[in-house]
């Protein structure tokens, strides 16, 4: 059992990622600022993985926030989150130091910002948080002696792919600023690997490119908590569903796929966060290396089939209205899984009615998020 740094573990993927490594034994640090995540986040996480809240809550290093949860047998601190900003060195060495003697072994890096429309319009803020934040995580890495770190990259790198279904060899044209500092993360990992020499420990790094995560833990307890009205594809429809939209605005119906709407590599969050969890196994058994994989289901569907999907599967009515094509769109992104496969023995196990059962679940018992 390893001892983990989760950054950015109170957001969506993070969380589900948490849970699952939770239940598998290892023990998580997770540093978040909360600039879209919460402390509620992990509150549900400890609830499913067993774990009791600890009465020493507090200050960690001077002025941080700090929450702990324990074994319930055994008393032992398995889970600690940390109020902290990648971009602060000292806010990192505070989490690198929360488990007292113990070192850290392994990083999973899922802080950053995500929302593309966001990037064009404040690209020095991504390339602040993503790209500045992941330098100094990776040089306070480097300084406590730990050097394995999967890092959350995103299919987005590829831009508008020129072959589907997209496989690992295909050229980085990335055609925002997220995607730029996602491509730049990608390649500062490379260079980090390349630098190390012959009679210095080398990095084991695995750079994962998630395709399109959606849905939610079975329980309900955990999900996608959007910041205001959400711009991808599931949380809308769970919002229409509801009732708190009239309708989806479906983005063309002109795109050359079967039925005009775009298709997407729908990937649900639990299959995602075991994906993680191979990737860590796979590091931690091998020597140093940089890993690059897809993770997908490398099935494509179209907006016009989930939402039908989600109809039939949970019984309620998507009004919807087709309108123009959204700025930035590509008609068809499909992972090629095959490499994730092959090299963690890991595939996706959870099918579209599972992922528009699981959303759903999370939306009606959780309509307004977390913290409500
Ligand atoms: P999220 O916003 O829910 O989670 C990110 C977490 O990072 C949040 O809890 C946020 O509070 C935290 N964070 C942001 N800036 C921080 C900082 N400076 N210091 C510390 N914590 C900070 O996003 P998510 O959907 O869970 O995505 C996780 C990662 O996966 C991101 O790096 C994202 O770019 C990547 N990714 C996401 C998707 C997607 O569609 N959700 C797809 C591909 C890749
Ligand atoms: C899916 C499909 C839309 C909303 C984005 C980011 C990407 C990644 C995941 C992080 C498309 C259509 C959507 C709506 C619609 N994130 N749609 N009406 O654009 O594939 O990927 O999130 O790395 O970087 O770009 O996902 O869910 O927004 O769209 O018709 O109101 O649904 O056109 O075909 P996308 P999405």
């Amino acid at each position: 059992m390893a001892n983990l740094l989760i950054t950015g573990g109170a957001g969506y993927i993070g969380s589900h990622a948490c849970l699952t490594l939770l239940q598998q034994g290892h023990t998580l640090v997770v540093v978040d600022d909360f600039s879209n995540g919460s402390v509620d986040a992990l509150r549900a996480v400890a609830s499913l993985a067993g774990l009791q809240s600890e009465p020493r809550h507090g200050l960690v290093g001077g002025s941080n926030r700090c929450w702990r949860w324990r074994e319930t047998t055994n008393r032992r601190t398995r889970l600690s989150l940390i109020e902290g900003d990648i971009r602060r060195a000292h806010d990192l060495q505070v989490a690198f130091e929360a488990l007292d003697d113990a070192p850290i072994d392994a990083v999973l890096h899922f802080a950053g910002l995500k929302a593309v429309a966001e990037s064009v319009a404040k690209p020095l803020d991504y390339w602040d948080v993503n790209v500045g934040g992941s330098r100094q995580l990776f040089d306070v890495m480097a300084e406590n002696h730990c050097r394995t770190v999967v890092f959350s990259s995103s299919a987005t790198v590829y831009g508008m792919a020129k072959q589907v279904p997209i496989d690992e060899a295909q050229p980085i044209r990335p055609i925002n600023p997220y995607g730029q500092t996602k491509a730049a993360v990608e390649q500062m990992l490379q260079d980090l690997a390349a630098s190390a020499g012959p009679h210095e420990p080398g990095w084991r790094i695995a750079c994962l490119r998630y395709f399109n995560p959606v849905g939610a833990h079975e329980s309900g307890m955990i999900g996608e908590d959007p910041d205001g009205i959400p711009t991808n594809l599931l949380p809308l429809i769970c919002q229409v569903a509801s009732g708190q939209l009239q309708q989806l605005q479906i983005y063309g119906s002109d795109w050359p796929t079967a039925d005009g709407t775009g298709v997407r590599d729908y990937i649900h969050v639990m299959d995602l966060a075991e994906g993680h969890s191979a990737a860590l196994r796979t590091l931690l058994s091998e020597g140093p290396q940089v890993l690059t994989l897809n993770l997908g289901s490398g099935q494509g569907h179209s907006v016009l089939q989930m939402v039908q999907a989600f109809e039939r599967t949970n019984g309620v009515q998507i009004p919807y209205a087709v309108c123009g094509r959204r700025p930035g769109d590509s008609a068809v992104s499909v992972a090629d899984p095959s490499g994730a496969q092959q090299r963690l023995g890991w595939s996706t196990r959870r099918d579209l009615a599972t992922i528009c059962r699981d959303a759903w679940r999370w939306q009606q018992q959780n309509p307004l998020g977390y913290g409500t």
